[in-house]
Protein backbone atom coordinates (compact mmCIF):
# COMPACT_ATOMS: atom_id res chain seq x y z
CA UNK A 1 0.00 0.00 0.00
CA UNK A 2 1.32 3.35 -0.53
CA UNK A 3 2.02 5.89 2.19
CA UNK A 4 0.60 9.22 2.99
CA UNK A 5 2.78 11.90 3.91
CA UNK A 6 2.77 11.48 7.47
CA UNK A 7 3.20 7.24 7.61
CA UNK A 8 5.85 7.68 5.20
CA UNK A 9 7.76 9.83 7.51
CA UNK A 10 7.42 8.07 10.56
CA UNK A 11 10.29 6.25 11.69
CA UNK A 12 9.89 2.48 12.69
CA UNK A 13 11.22 1.10 16.14
CA UNK A 14 14.65 1.41 16.51
CA UNK A 15 15.41 -1.73 18.23
CA UNK A 16 13.47 -3.49 15.71
CA UNK A 17 14.43 -2.31 11.91
CA UNK A 18 17.48 -0.31 12.49
CA UNK A 19 18.00 2.66 10.63
CA UNK A 20 19.36 6.08 10.08
CA UNK A 21 18.33 9.62 9.22
CA UNK A 22 19.27 10.51 5.52
CA UNK A 23 20.28 14.37 7.53
CA UNK A 24 23.63 12.07 7.70
CA UNK A 25 24.24 12.01 4.41
CA UNK A 26 22.39 15.46 3.42
CA UNK A 27 23.46 18.17 5.86
CA UNK A 28 26.43 20.27 5.33
CA UNK A 29 26.73 21.23 9.20
CA UNK A 30 27.17 17.50 10.08
CA UNK A 31 29.86 17.38 7.09
CA UNK A 32 31.72 19.82 8.36
CA UNK A 33 31.81 18.23 11.55
CA UNK A 34 32.71 15.18 10.05
CA UNK A 35 35.89 16.71 8.33
CA UNK A 36 36.88 17.60 11.70
CA UNK A 37 35.83 14.72 14.18
CA UNK A 38 36.84 11.70 11.93
CA UNK A 39 39.21 13.01 8.73
CA UNK A 40 40.90 15.18 10.20
CA UNK A 41 41.71 12.49 12.94
CA UNK A 42 42.45 9.21 11.73
CA UNK A 43 45.22 7.41 9.83
CA UNK A 44 44.39 7.45 6.15
CA UNK A 45 45.83 5.18 3.52
CA UNK A 46 47.07 7.57 0.66
CA UNK A 47 49.64 6.51 -2.48
CA UNK A 48 51.28 2.93 -2.40
CA UNK A 49 54.97 3.06 -2.60
CA UNK A 50 55.31 1.83 -5.82
CA UNK A 51 53.89 5.15 -7.03
CA UNK A 52 57.07 6.52 -5.72
CA UNK A 53 59.35 4.49 -6.01
CA UNK A 54 62.63 6.48 -6.91
CA UNK A 55 64.78 9.08 -4.43
CA UNK A 56 63.14 12.53 -5.10
CA UNK A 57 59.79 11.05 -6.40
CA UNK A 58 56.98 13.13 -4.86
CA UNK A 59 52.53 12.75 -5.01
CA UNK A 60 50.58 15.37 -4.03
CA UNK A 61 47.05 15.11 -2.98
CA UNK A 62 44.69 15.91 -0.14
CA UNK A 63 43.09 15.04 2.84
CA UNK A 64 40.45 17.15 5.27
CA UNK A 65 40.71 19.86 2.45
CA UNK A 66 44.15 20.18 3.36
CA UNK A 67 47.31 19.92 0.71
CA UNK A 68 49.73 17.37 1.44
CA UNK A 69 52.83 16.51 -0.51
CA UNK A 70 54.60 13.23 -0.13
CA UNK A 71 58.23 12.79 -0.95
CA UNK A 72 60.42 10.12 -0.85
CA UNK A 73 64.08 11.56 0.63
CA UNK A 74 67.36 11.12 -0.64
CA UNK A 75 67.56 8.25 2.20
CA UNK A 76 64.73 6.31 0.31
CA UNK A 77 62.46 7.20 3.47
CA UNK A 78 58.96 7.96 2.85
CA UNK A 79 57.98 11.35 4.54
CA UNK A 80 54.34 13.73 4.26
CA UNK A 81 54.56 17.39 4.49
CA UNK A 82 51.51 19.18 4.57
CA UNK A 83 51.97 21.14 1.22
CA UNK A 84 51.68 24.95 2.76
CA UNK A 85 54.56 27.45 2.55
CA UNK A 86 54.95 28.84 6.03
CA UNK A 87 56.05 32.38 4.53
CA UNK A 88 52.12 33.26 3.38
CA UNK A 89 50.52 30.31 3.25
CA UNK A 90 50.92 29.43 -0.62
CA UNK A 91 51.01 25.89 -1.70
CA UNK A 92 54.56 24.69 -2.41
CA UNK A 93 54.59 22.00 -4.97
CA UNK A 94 51.73 22.58 -7.75
CA UNK A 95 52.20 19.24 -9.94
CA UNK A 96 50.44 16.03 -9.02
CA UNK A 97 53.52 14.15 -9.13
CA UNK A 98 56.93 14.23 -10.12
CA UNK A 99 60.49 13.73 -9.21
CA UNK A 100 62.53 16.55 -7.44
CA UNK A 101 65.23 16.37 -9.82
CA UNK A 102 63.39 18.31 -11.99
CA UNK A 103 63.39 21.80 -10.36
CA UNK A 104 60.77 24.60 -10.47
CA UNK A 105 61.17 27.54 -12.43
CA UNK A 106 62.98 30.23 -10.08
CA UNK A 107 63.98 27.39 -7.87
CA UNK A 108 66.75 24.56 -7.74
CA UNK A 109 66.89 20.69 -8.41
CA UNK A 110 66.31 18.79 -5.35
CA UNK A 111 64.34 21.13 -3.82
CA UNK A 112 60.44 22.15 -3.60
CA UNK A 113 60.45 25.72 -4.22
CA UNK A 114 57.42 28.32 -3.49
CA UNK A 115 56.71 30.11 -6.61
CA UNK A 116 55.50 33.06 -4.80
CA UNK A 117 59.05 34.44 -3.33
CA UNK A 118 61.19 31.42 -4.06
CA UNK A 119 61.31 30.40 -0.65
CA UNK A 120 62.88 26.23 -1.20
CA UNK A 121 62.82 23.28 1.00
CA UNK A 122 64.34 20.17 0.74
CA UNK A 123 62.98 16.75 0.78
CA UNK A 124 63.44 16.90 4.47
CA UNK A 125 60.87 19.71 4.90
CA UNK A 126 64.22 21.95 5.73
CA UNK A 127 64.02 25.59 4.86
CA UNK A 128 67.45 25.25 2.78
CA UNK A 129 67.00 29.23 1.17
CA UNK A 130 65.29 32.43 2.42
CA UNK A 131 65.72 34.43 -0.92
CA UNK A 132 67.33 38.26 0.04
CA UNK A 133 66.84 36.98 4.10
CA UNK A 134 68.77 39.05 5.69
CA UNK A 135 67.83 42.29 4.36
CA UNK A 136 64.27 41.77 4.83
CA UNK A 137 64.42 39.93 7.96
CA UNK A 138 67.65 40.63 9.42
CA UNK A 139 68.13 38.37 12.33
CA UNK A 140 65.07 38.43 13.52
CA UNK A 141 63.89 35.02 11.17
CA UNK A 142 66.75 32.32 9.51
CA UNK A 143 65.99 29.89 8.15
CA UNK A 144 65.79 27.20 10.69
CA UNK A 145 62.79 29.27 12.25
CA UNK A 146 60.79 27.59 9.16
CA UNK A 147 60.23 24.80 7.67
CA UNK A 148 57.59 22.19 6.20
CA UNK A 149 54.97 20.49 8.81
CA UNK A 150 56.10 17.21 8.72
CA UNK A 151 52.98 14.64 9.29
CA UNK A 152 52.71 11.26 10.64
CA UNK A 153 53.53 8.82 8.15
CA UNK A 154 54.25 5.46 8.38
CA UNK A 155 54.31 2.49 5.06
CA UNK A 156 52.62 -0.63 5.97
CA UNK A 157 49.92 -3.25 4.95
CA UNK A 158 51.12 -4.10 1.53
CA UNK A 159 53.29 -0.95 1.25
CA UNK A 160 51.03 1.98 1.31
CA UNK A 161 51.49 5.43 2.66
CA UNK A 162 49.32 5.99 5.40
CA UNK A 163 49.46 9.25 7.01
CA UNK A 164 47.17 11.24 9.70
CA UNK A 165 46.88 15.31 10.09
CA UNK A 166 46.58 13.93 13.78
CA UNK A 167 50.04 14.12 15.59
CA UNK A 168 47.93 12.78 18.71
CA UNK A 169 46.13 9.85 16.64
CA UNK A 170 48.14 7.01 18.32
CA UNK A 171 50.32 4.81 16.42
CA UNK A 172 49.11 3.13 13.15
CA UNK A 173 48.61 -0.84 14.54
CA UNK A 174 46.62 0.37 17.31
CA UNK A 175 44.21 2.05 14.44
CA UNK A 176 44.14 -0.81 12.19
CA UNK A 177 44.63 -3.68 14.70
CA UNK A 178 43.54 -7.07 13.62
CA UNK A 179 41.82 -5.93 10.99
CA UNK A 180 43.77 -6.45 8.13
CA UNK A 181 45.34 -9.71 9.74
CA UNK A 182 42.72 -11.68 7.09
CA UNK A 183 45.25 -10.76 4.31
CA UNK A 184 48.30 -10.48 5.85
CA UNK A 185 50.04 -13.48 3.89
CA UNK A 186 48.97 -11.93 0.82
CA UNK A 187 50.02 -8.09 1.17
CA UNK A 188 53.31 -9.13 2.91
CA UNK A 189 54.95 -12.34 1.29
CA UNK A 190 55.76 -10.19 -1.88
CA UNK A 191 56.19 -6.24 -2.66
CA UNK A 192 53.01 -5.33 -4.53
CA UNK A 193 53.08 -3.00 -7.91
CA UNK A 194 50.29 -1.01 -8.80
CA UNK A 195 48.83 -1.12 -12.46
CA UNK A 196 46.03 0.37 -12.69
CA UNK A 197 44.78 4.05 -11.67
CA UNK A 198 41.45 5.53 -12.17
CA UNK A 199 39.09 7.60 -9.91
CA UNK A 200 35.57 9.26 -10.32
CA UNK A 201 34.14 12.33 -8.68
CA UNK A 202 30.67 11.55 -7.72
CA UNK A 203 27.75 13.77 -6.83
CA UNK A 204 27.00 11.56 -3.79
CA UNK A 205 27.63 11.15 0.26
CA UNK A 206 31.27 9.26 1.04
CA UNK A 207 29.59 7.10 3.31
CA UNK A 208 26.73 6.11 0.46
CA UNK A 209 29.99 4.43 -0.88
CA UNK A 210 31.44 2.71 2.10
CA UNK A 211 27.98 1.36 2.46
CA UNK A 212 27.39 -0.26 -0.99
CA UNK A 213 31.45 -1.36 -0.47
CA UNK A 214 30.11 -3.10 2.94
CA UNK A 215 27.04 -4.58 1.88
CA UNK A 216 26.61 -7.62 -1.03
CA UNK A 217 22.39 -7.47 -0.73
CA UNK A 218 23.07 -5.35 -3.76
CA UNK A 219 24.59 -8.42 -5.46
CA UNK A 220 20.82 -8.17 -7.10
CA UNK A 221 22.68 -4.85 -8.79
CA UNK A 222 25.64 -7.41 -10.15
CA UNK A 223 24.34 -9.88 -12.94
CA UNK A 224 27.94 -10.52 -12.70
CA UNK A 225 28.51 -11.01 -9.37
CA UNK A 226 24.65 -13.16 -8.99
CA UNK A 227 25.90 -15.48 -11.80
CA UNK A 228 29.40 -16.10 -10.39
CA UNK A 229 29.26 -16.09 -6.92
CA UNK A 230 25.33 -15.63 -5.48
CA UNK A 231 24.19 -19.17 -7.40
CA UNK A 232 26.91 -20.96 -5.65
CA UNK A 233 27.60 -22.82 -2.84
CA UNK A 234 29.60 -21.00 0.40
CA UNK A 235 27.91 -17.63 -1.03
CA UNK A 236 25.66 -17.75 2.12
CA UNK A 237 27.94 -18.88 4.69
CA UNK A 238 30.55 -15.52 3.84
CA UNK A 239 30.59 -13.85 7.23
CA UNK A 240 31.10 -10.54 8.53
CA UNK A 241 33.75 -9.87 11.52
CA UNK A 242 33.79 -6.25 13.09
CA UNK A 243 36.99 -4.87 14.49
CA UNK A 244 37.54 -1.98 16.93
CA UNK A 245 37.21 1.48 15.66
CA UNK A 246 34.55 0.37 12.79
CA UNK A 247 36.83 -1.52 10.91
CA UNK A 248 34.88 -5.18 9.04
CA UNK A 249 35.81 -7.91 7.19
CA UNK A 250 33.67 -10.02 4.63
CA UNK A 251 35.44 -13.89 4.89
CA UNK A 252 36.82 -15.47 1.97
CA UNK A 253 34.82 -17.19 -0.69
CA UNK A 254 35.47 -18.85 -4.13
CA UNK A 255 34.36 -17.19 -7.09
CA UNK A 256 32.74 -19.40 -10.29
CA UNK A 257 33.77 -16.99 -13.02
CA UNK A 258 33.36 -19.11 -15.74
CA UNK A 259 29.64 -19.66 -14.96
CA UNK A 260 29.60 -16.30 -16.74
CA UNK A 261 30.09 -16.13 -20.30
CA UNK A 262 33.47 -15.13 -21.98
CA UNK A 263 34.79 -14.73 -18.38
CA UNK A 264 37.37 -17.44 -17.29
CA UNK A 265 38.70 -18.63 -13.80
CA UNK A 266 41.57 -16.84 -12.68
CA UNK A 267 44.40 -19.29 -12.54
CA UNK A 268 46.91 -16.42 -10.93
CA UNK A 269 46.62 -15.16 -7.33
CA UNK A 270 48.22 -13.63 -5.01
CA UNK A 271 50.76 -15.64 -2.11
CA UNK A 272 48.51 -17.83 0.46
CA UNK A 273 44.95 -16.72 -1.72
CA UNK A 274 42.85 -19.90 -2.77
CA UNK A 275 42.83 -19.92 -6.36
CA UNK A 276 39.69 -17.96 -7.35
CA UNK A 277 39.00 -16.31 -3.83
CA UNK A 278 37.70 -13.45 -2.50
CA UNK A 279 38.65 -11.44 0.62
CA UNK A 280 37.29 -7.87 1.66
CA UNK A 281 37.99 -5.51 4.54
CA UNK A 282 36.87 -1.92 4.33
CA UNK A 283 38.22 0.36 6.91
CA UNK A 284 37.13 3.48 8.84
CA UNK A 285 36.24 6.03 7.78
CA UNK A 286 36.72 5.46 3.67
CA UNK A 287 39.21 2.42 2.31
CA UNK A 288 38.97 -0.88 1.23
CA UNK A 289 41.45 -3.49 0.44
CA UNK A 290 39.21 -6.05 -2.07
CA UNK A 291 41.63 -9.06 -3.18
CA UNK A 292 39.66 -11.16 -5.99
CA UNK A 293 42.43 -13.79 -6.67
CA UNK A 294 44.48 -12.38 -9.02
CA UNK A 295 43.86 -8.79 -8.63
CA UNK A 296 43.60 -6.06 -5.32
CA UNK A 297 41.52 -3.27 -5.56
CA UNK A 298 42.19 -0.70 -3.57
CA UNK A 299 39.14 2.57 -2.68
CA UNK A 300 40.07 5.69 -1.00
CA UNK A 301 37.91 8.37 -0.58
CA UNK A 302 38.39 12.10 -0.60
CA UNK A 303 35.53 13.89 0.32
CA UNK A 304 34.57 16.92 -0.99
CA UNK A 305 31.06 18.20 0.41
CA UNK A 306 28.30 16.78 1.81
CA UNK A 307 26.93 15.58 -1.77
CA UNK A 308 29.90 15.17 -3.98
CA UNK A 309 32.95 12.61 -3.31
CA UNK A 310 36.23 11.69 -4.97
CA UNK A 311 36.87 7.99 -5.34
CA UNK A 312 40.23 6.70 -6.34
CA UNK A 313 40.76 3.01 -7.44
CA UNK A 314 43.85 1.24 -7.33
CA UNK A 315 44.58 -2.11 -8.92
CA UNK A 316 47.48 -4.01 -8.06
CA UNK A 317 49.73 -7.01 -8.33
CA UNK A 318 53.21 -8.27 -7.51
CA UNK A 319 56.32 -6.39 -8.06
CA UNK A 320 57.90 -9.55 -9.56
CA UNK A 321 55.00 -9.88 -12.31
CA UNK A 322 56.44 -10.73 -15.69
CA UNK A 323 55.13 -8.77 -18.29
CA UNK A 324 52.75 -11.80 -19.46
CA UNK A 325 51.55 -12.45 -15.97
CA UNK A 326 50.81 -8.77 -15.55
CA UNK A 327 49.20 -8.28 -18.72
CA UNK A 328 46.66 -11.15 -17.49
CA UNK A 329 46.05 -9.94 -14.13
CA UNK A 330 44.89 -6.38 -16.09
CA UNK A 331 42.38 -8.20 -18.12
CA UNK A 332 41.07 -9.89 -14.84
CA UNK A 333 41.13 -6.60 -12.99
CA UNK A 334 39.41 -4.52 -16.24
CA UNK A 335 37.15 -7.51 -16.35
CA UNK A 336 35.22 -6.66 -12.92
CA UNK A 337 36.35 -3.38 -12.56
CA UNK A 338 38.21 -1.25 -15.61
CA UNK A 339 35.87 1.45 -16.13
CA UNK A 340 34.03 -0.62 -18.74
CA UNK A 341 34.26 -3.89 -16.10
CA UNK A 342 31.00 -5.59 -15.30
CA UNK A 343 30.64 -4.38 -11.65
CA UNK A 344 32.01 -1.11 -10.51
CA UNK A 345 30.26 1.24 -12.56
CA UNK A 346 27.14 -0.60 -11.42
CA UNK A 347 27.92 0.71 -8.02
CA UNK A 348 28.92 4.33 -8.61
CA UNK A 349 25.37 5.02 -10.64
CA UNK A 350 23.73 3.14 -7.32
CA UNK A 351 24.94 5.52 -5.15
CA UNK A 352 24.67 8.62 -7.45
CA UNK A 353 21.23 8.18 -7.12
CA UNK A 354 21.13 7.62 -3.66
CA UNK A 355 22.62 11.29 -4.14
CA UNK A 356 20.34 12.67 -6.44
CA UNK A 357 17.52 11.75 -3.42
CA UNK A 358 19.37 12.50 -0.78
CA UNK A 359 21.22 16.33 -1.67
CA UNK A 360 21.13 19.48 0.59
CA UNK A 361 17.74 20.09 1.12
CA UNK A 362 15.86 17.54 0.35
CA UNK A 363 13.30 15.97 3.12
CA UNK A 364 14.42 13.81 5.61
CA UNK A 365 14.22 10.39 5.28
CA UNK A 366 14.42 6.90 6.61
CA UNK A 367 17.63 4.85 5.73
CA UNK A 368 17.14 1.25 6.57
CA UNK A 369 20.11 -0.71 7.55
CA UNK A 370 18.23 -3.18 9.60
CA UNK A 371 18.69 -7.13 7.66
CA UNK A 372 19.98 -9.45 10.24
CA UNK A 373 21.00 -12.73 9.33
CA UNK A 374 23.72 -14.51 11.38
CA UNK A 375 26.15 -11.95 10.23
CA UNK A 376 26.46 -13.54 7.41
CA UNK A 377 26.76 -11.63 3.75
CA UNK A 378 22.82 -10.21 3.28
CA UNK A 379 23.40 -9.23 6.85
CA UNK A 380 23.74 -5.42 7.31
CA UNK A 381 25.81 -5.58 10.11
CA UNK A 382 28.84 -4.15 8.24
CA UNK A 383 27.47 -0.48 7.99
CA UNK A 384 25.84 -0.85 11.60
CA UNK A 385 29.17 -1.47 13.21
CA UNK A 386 30.52 1.90 10.35
CA UNK A 387 27.87 3.84 12.27
CA UNK A 388 28.37 3.06 15.80
CA UNK A 389 32.10 4.19 15.28
CA UNK A 390 30.81 7.30 13.09
CA UNK A 391 28.47 7.86 16.32
CA UNK A 392 31.22 7.32 18.66
CA UNK A 393 33.51 10.23 17.10
CA UNK A 394 30.64 12.49 16.00
CA UNK A 395 29.04 12.17 19.56
CA UNK A 396 25.73 12.31 17.57
CA UNK A 397 23.34 9.96 16.89
CA UNK A 398 23.26 8.61 13.16
CA UNK A 399 19.08 7.64 13.50
CA UNK A 400 18.30 11.63 15.22
CA UNK A 401 21.54 13.57 14.55
CA UNK A 402 20.08 16.57 16.73
CA UNK A 403 20.43 14.40 19.48
CA UNK A 404 23.71 13.13 20.95
CA UNK A 405 25.44 9.72 20.93
CA UNK A 406 24.10 7.59 23.53
CA UNK A 407 20.92 9.84 23.69
CA UNK A 408 18.81 7.99 21.28
CA UNK A 409 18.33 4.03 21.82
CA UNK A 410 21.93 2.58 20.39
S1 LIG B 1 54.26 32.25 0.09
FE1 LIG B 1 55.81 30.84 -0.30
S2 LIG B 1 57.56 32.00 -0.58
FE2 LIG B 1 56.05 33.44 -0.09
FE1 LIG C 1 28.84 -3.60 -5.64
Amino acid sequence: MSKTASEWTKRPNHQVIPYVDSRIYSDEQIFEEEIAKIWKKVWLLTVHESEIPNNLDYRTLTIAREPIVIVRGPDAKVRAFLNVCPHRGNIVVRHPAGNLSVAEPSGTTNHMTCMFHAWQFDAYGKCVDIPRAKQGYQDRLTKKDVGLRELPCEVAYGGFVWVTLDEQAGSLQSFIGNALDMLHTELHTEPLEVFHYHKAIIPSNYKLWHDTNSEFYHDYMHYFNRATGMMHPGYFQRKYTPFPNGHASVGSMEIKYDAYEGAASRDLSFPGMQRNGWKLIDLFPGSTYNLRGSSLRIDTMTPISANQVMIEFRGLGLKSDSAEVREQRIRDHNTIWGPFGRNLHEDLLGITGQGVAMRPGTETRTILHGRVEDSTIHDEVGMRHFYDEWARRMGRSPMDPSQPYGMAAE
